[in-house]
């Protein structure tokens, strides 16, 4: 299923493209597509160089792991993402290798390393769908995530699926259009709240 942001501007085809799916396919995702998602999560630009991510990562086929990354996630997402043929979750280093300074981008950088994950996921076929719903302490007792690192984000990740296999609540959402904010509301320019000039020409 394709959602196609209506953008208001051109934009390119795979952020056109992108949107978070509830319903997967039951369609593994081959190791070498697994293999350029994770490579382009490497590419990710981060302060100093630091990138300070790292991703756990379960495939369906690994039955106990899968079931290890279900049981974190809030019942609300476990029922959905089960559906996925792959789980991770993003875990973030909050301070500096070299000084043990706290780096405060961390959380940050994480972020554009998951989003160029997804793009590359985009332009494989593939979707992503994160989620902030899940116990980032229970993850770090399942997964043994050690201290100075924490768990920030969960995803599924898969083939995009009939939304006729979710509940109807969810399929209503899965159908909704995608909707998002004017870019006049949050760039600005010269004091905070002014719209920069560009915007409104
Ligand atoms: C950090 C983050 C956390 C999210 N948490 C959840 C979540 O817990 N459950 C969920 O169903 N969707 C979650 N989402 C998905 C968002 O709701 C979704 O990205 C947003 O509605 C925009 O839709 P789109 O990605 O299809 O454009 C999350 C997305 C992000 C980036």
């Amino acid at each position: 299923m394709r959602k196609t942001a209506q953008s208001e501007y051109p934009i390119h085809e795979l952020i056109l493209e992108r949107w978070s799916p509830r319903a997967f396919a039951d369609k593994p995702v081959p190791q070498n597509v697994l293999r350029s998602i994770f490579e382009a999560a490497r590419w990710a630009p981060s302060s100093n160089n630091e990138q300070p991510w790292a991703y756990l990562v379960a495939t369906k086929d690994d039955k106990e792991n899968f079931e290890k990354m279900l049981s974190v996630l809030v019942e609300f997402n476990a029922n959905w993402a089960k559906s996925a043929p792959v789980l991770a979750i993003a875990v973030s280093q909050l301070a500096f290798a070299k000084n043990n300074a706290p780096n405060r981008n961390a959380q940050y950088d994480t972020g554009a390393a998951s989003l160029l994950l997804s793009m590359e996921a985009t332009a494989n076929g593939l979707f992503v769908h994160q989620m902030a719903g899940f116990d980032p302490e229970k993850a770090r007792q399942v997964f043994g995530i050690p201290a100075g690192w924490d768990a920030i984000a969960a995803l599924a990740i898969g083939y995009a699926g009939n939304p006729d296999s979710l509940p109807q609540p969810l399929k209503d959402r899965e159908m909704a259009p995608r909707t998002r904010k004017p870019i006049a509301e949050f760039v600005m320019a010269g004091h905070w709240g002014h719209t920069a000039p560009f915007v409104t020409k």
